[in-house]
Parts: structure tokens; sequence; C-alpha cells
């Protein structure tokens, strides 16, 4: 081999060497998600997984099992793993600034996704996307209130399945829906306690308000339609027809409440979209190429009532 055949050759490697080091480094994201405790979670999981994958962004997801002691953790481990972005949906409203300040100090960006946190410092996360609780509780309360001018006589005794205790969407929906009830006499919460989210604890619940009250409650409000599917069953159980002896009103928009209220069970959902992943990527690409992302960005959504429930399911894509 001549000079000049060894200097192409040792070229030529160093090339093929460096090569990998020269491509795009994918973007790292530790993802730590609620858990899986209902139809619209299972769905946003999917968006978020799937938006990774589309984007070519590897992603690092731990579910949390609606505990905030496993959030904290999978935040200190990618942390630790020195992922670009770090994003969440927080279980709880409160007890974040410990862990997102140690976030900060290693200079990872956190974007909140669907749910917010009460922190002192709100520099602690750069961005936060997700729907508007307290106006999507308004929303529930604004057509209980349409709906009692058909018996604007009756007295309308209302039992509340919140959510998780200490969660956005549970302090949120419950403040709205208050907020637009507070004055009219004719409106009562008889009874509220927490269904988790879940269907299996929405009916366990529902069964005991029926047990206490039984044919005083007039209306089923839910903080989403996990709780009022699995309240629907309790109300069956109980010889009740839901959507006629008990008005049921819930949020988030899953097929699961379309199928109800075409059976004419369910009388109304407000919607919370998940479909949160693509938006997601965006904001962490753009903090990660310096870009300014907007602190909040709100999920555009509607009400679906019974009536228009067979006309819009095809629509669904959650
Ligand atoms: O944070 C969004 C809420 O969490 C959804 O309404 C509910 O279904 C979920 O568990």
């Amino acid at each position: 081999m001549n000079r000049r055949t060894v200097l192409a050759t040792a070229l030529a490697a160093a090339v093929t060497l460096s090569a990998p080091a020269f491509a795009a480094k994918p973007l790292v994201i530790g993802f730590s998600q609620v858990g899986a405790e209902s139809e619209w979670r299972t769905a946003n999981t999917v968006s978020i997984k799937d938006a990774a994958k589309k984007e070519g962004v590897t992603l690092k997801f731990a579910d949390a099992q609606q505990k905030q002691e496993n959030q904290v953790k999978a935040i200190r481990s990618f942390i630790a793993q020195r992922v670009d972005v770090i994003a969440f949906s927080p279980v709880v409203e409160s007890g974040w600034d410990t862990v997102l300040r140690e976030a900060k100090r290693a200079n990872i960006p956190v974007i909140l996704t669907d749910r917010a946190v009460n922190v002192s410092d709100t520099s602690l996360f750069v961005s936060f996307l997700g729907s508007d609780f307290v106006e999507e509780g308004r929303r529930a309360g604004r057509w209980l209130v349409e709906r009692q001018k058909k018996t604007p006589d009756a007295v309308l005794n209302i039992v509340e399945l919140q959510g998780t205790v200490g969660s956005a969407p549970a302090l949120d929906r419950k403040k709205g829906f208050e907020e637009v009830i507070a004055g009219n006499a004719k409106l009562k919460v008889i009874r509220s306690q927490t269904g988790d989210f879940t269907r299996a604890k929405g009916k366990e619940v529902m069964e005991a308000f029926l047990k206490a009250e039984g044919k005083k409650i007039n209306v089923l409000y839910a903080h989403n339609d996990d709780m009022a599917i699995g309240a629907i069953q309790a109300i069956e159980e109980a010889g009740l027809k839901p959507g006629k002896d008990i008005i049921v009103i819930s949020i988030d928009g899953v097929k699961g409440a379309f199928e109800a209220m075409i059976a004419g069970k369910l009388n109304v959902t407000v919607e919370c979209n998940p479909l949160l992943g693509p938006q997601l990527m965006q904001i962490a690409k753009d903090v990660v190429a310096g870009k300014p992302v907007p602190k909040r960005v709100v999920t555009q959504e509607g009400v679906f009532p019974a009536e228009v429930a067979a006309k819009e399911f095809p629509n669904r894509k959650y």
C-alpha cells in the first residue's frame, strides 16, 4: 500500500467513525403519566406514544399508577438520565416544588400536560398544555341550568362524583360547576364524594349514594365519563333508569359516553380532549431549539348532549 492509499484509507475510516457523531441526535423526552385509570387516559397515552414515534422522539415512558411518589421517582430518574425534556401529567396539584427545582438546577425544561401544578415559582415549568377544567365544570353547570328550565318549579337534588382528591380536574370541575349553580335555590348538591376517576369506584360510590338517598336523587354530576358509566350500572341495579329517573352529566367525551348517550343512559358529556401528543412534541422541539413557547396552551373543546350523540359518534377519535 503506497503512502497515498494509506492516507486515503485512514481518511475514509475517520469519516466513517465520525459520521454518527454528526447525525442529528434524537430528542429524548421523559414522560411521567398519571396511570391508566380511564378511557381518557388510555387515549392520552396512545396519543403521546404515537406522536413521539412519528416525530422520531425517544420517549422514556413511566406509568405512576396514580401515585405522586412514583411520579417524583420517575422525574428524578429522568434527571439522572439527562433527558432533554421532562413532561408529566401531575396526579395531584401540590407538592412539586422540590423535584421541579431539581430539574431546573439540572437545566432540564419541564412541560406540564393535561393537569396543572400549584407551585410558588412558575418558572419551574416552561409550558402547560391542557384543558380549562374550571370552564368544563361551568359547561356542565350551564347545561343543567338550561335543562332545569323544563321543570322550573322542581328542586333537583344533585349527587357529585369527584375525581381524584387534590387533582386539578377534580378541584376545578367542582369549582366551575358550583360557580354556575350558586344562588339557584332549585339546584342542590346533596352528596359529593370522590370516585377517583375510575368506573369501579364510580359504581361503588353511586351505590352508597343510592342507599343513603334513594329516589331523592335527581341528577348525577360525574367529573369523568368512566365514573358516570360505573354509576349508570349502579343506577340500573337499583331498578332505576339512568338518563330518565336520574339525569346523568359527565365530562371527557370518550366513545363509551357516546354509546351510553345513544342507549339513552347518559344525558350529556362535556368534552375534554386527550389527544395532546402532537402539540407536546412541537413544544418540546421548540424549547430545545431555543424558540419561545407559550406558557399556557388551552385545548379547544365542545359540549355533546345526547341529542347529537348518534350523529357525532362516527367522528369521535377516542
Ligand atoms: O386529567 C384529565 C382527567 O383525568 C380526565 O377527565 C379523566 O378521565 C382522567 O382520568
